[in-house]
């Protein structure tokens, strides 16, 4: 049999071996790993690394603030994510007060179909705990949403207990799972106040005015509650080790929950924030950047499997026309940061090559663990017969310093500027299609379809 494509000769990486094997491509499934394939299109991976497609469970494209929008929309950021080995991106359905969450979630699948060149899912984010609002959670459910975003934080997003309460429970009766921002308002504030009261108003003001304990207090209390209402609920962009640690609590007592953790909190630390003049607004992210000490407890939690996945929370803003929209006041500076083109490769440099992650821990982190968490397996984040031929072909070899001048991301400048990475996404295919080659996209436009997705219950 002479398959569409081969990818030859490469090593490839599952949670469950790593071999040295062919991949045989037809009609974009990959539909057998086995040696000596033959193809139509032949790829020479030998010295590569092949993986799973990389999948991001948190990405904010095109995402309206109060007073602007994020600066990757769905064409950009996704085009941008490709050429890093990503295949699948999950977004978010953000609803207006008054709007139906049914109506909003297909006017954002709209958008993203008519602009992602990445297969994509959505997260509904819920800011309400009405009944009309819960009422409305197995409709969504029925369109494919099975994850639900919460906020403990933010004006017009954050619920209190009681509200996080009932919207859990709802989740949790229709076999769904929630996400958690999670950083404590009352702590926020309190520490705002106090930072504007001492003068403060420039980007330093940023990580003392969100500090650790907001995080970690959060984080306690959310699976408290997700417990008690027998939800399994993931916690985003974790980025204290005080908040790791009281996700590994709750997991050594049973609870079904997950931790994400994200590139800015493993490789970069809050000295950021004190550089002269505004350049500390490039990195004001919430939570924010932290003491460097977290990052080693935030690896070890990876590496230990009480961390899951890394995804990057995507969410940049130009410096120069947005981001100094918070010249006068930290508190107007967007928050976000970009970074959906780096990660396999900064994790990779960062975590792999600096003796952190095993090579399977690399690709359980930010390929195979988001993809399962979400229900987007079997046939994302996964290399078995059946499965969408979703890979990338990684080339250790390839030595390059990141400048913001060479990423594809619709922003004018990289929080990751200078770091030296030892190894280079080469090729990234989807559905059998090489979408990216050494940094350019060479995809076809608007190729990106809806991955629709079962609850659990359903699912498992
Ligand atoms: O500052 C951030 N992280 N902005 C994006 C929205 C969020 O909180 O994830
Ligand atoms: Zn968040
Ligand atoms: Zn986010």
């Amino acid at each position: 049999m002479k398959y569409d494509l081969v990818i030859s000769g490469g090593t490839v990486i599952t949670p469950e071996e790593i071999s040295q094997v062919d991949i045989g491509v037809q009609g974009g499934i990959i539909k057998e790993i086995s040696e000596g394939l033959q193809g139509e299109k032949m790829i020479d991976a030998r010295d590569c690394y092949v993986l799973p497609g990389a999948v991001d469970p948190h990405v904010h494209l095109n995402m309206p603030t109060t007073t602007t929008t994020s600066s990757d929309n769905w064409e950009t950021g996704t085009k941008a994510a490709a050429c890093g080995g990503v295949t699948s991106v999950i977004d978010f359905v953000e609803p207006d007060k008054e709007q139906l969450l049914t109506d909003a979630l297909k006017s954002r699948r709209t958008e993203g179909e008519e602009g992602s060149v990445l297969d994509f899912g959505l997260h509904m984010t819920i800011t309400d705990a009405d009944q009309v609002t819960l009422d409305q959670i197995k409709d969504v459910i029925g369109a494919g949403v099975t994850s639900f975003k919460l906020y403990t934080t933010y004006p017009g997003f954050l619920l209190d207990d009681t509200q996080l309460l009932r919207v859990m429970s709802a989740v949790s009766e229709n076999g769904a799972l929630v996400l958690v921002h999670c950083e404590s308002d009352a702590i926020v504030q309190f520490a705002t106040a106090s930072v504007v009261k001492s003068g403060l108003n420039d980007p330093s003001a940023h990580p003392l005015s969100r500090p650790p304990q907001a995080e970690a207090e959060a984080v306690n209390r959310v699976l408290t509650l997700a417990g008690t209402a027998g939800v399994p609920a993931y916690i985003v962009h974790i980025s204290t080790a005080a908040g790791a640690a009281a996700l590994a609590r709750a997991l050594e007592n049973g609870q079904t929950a997950w931790g994400e953790t994200c590139p800015q909190y493993l490789v970069l630390s809050e000295e950021l924030y004190q550089q002269p003049g505004f350049e500390g607004a490039k990195f004001v992210c919430s939570p924010p950047l932290r003491a460097q000490e977290n990052q080693f407890a935030l690896w070890q939690q990876l590496s230990s499997g009480t961390l899951h996945s890394i995804g990057t929370d995507h969410c940049p803003f130009f410096y120069q026309n947005q981001k100094k929209l918070g010249l006068e006041d930290f508190r107007l500076i967007p928050g976000g940061l970009p970074g959906i083109q780096s990660r396999l490769e900064l994790i990779y440099t960062c975590g792999v090559v600096a003796g952190h992650l095993s090579l399977q821990q690399w690709v359980e982190t930010c390929c195979v663990n988001p993809a399962r968490i979400f229900g987007l397996n079997p046939n994302k984040g996964t290399i078995q017969s059946g499965a969408d031929a979703d890979l990338v072909v990684f080339d250790p070899r390839v030595q390059e310093t990141i400048r913001h001048e060479n990423l594809s991301e619709q922003v004018d400048y990289t929080p990751y500027e200078g770091i030296f990475l030892e190894g280079k996404v080469r090729s990234t295919f989807a559905r059998g299609e090489m979408i990216a080659h050494r940094g350019e996209f060479t995809g076809l436009e608007h190729r990106g379809k809806f991955l629709p997705r079962l609850p659990r219950k359903e699912s498992s």
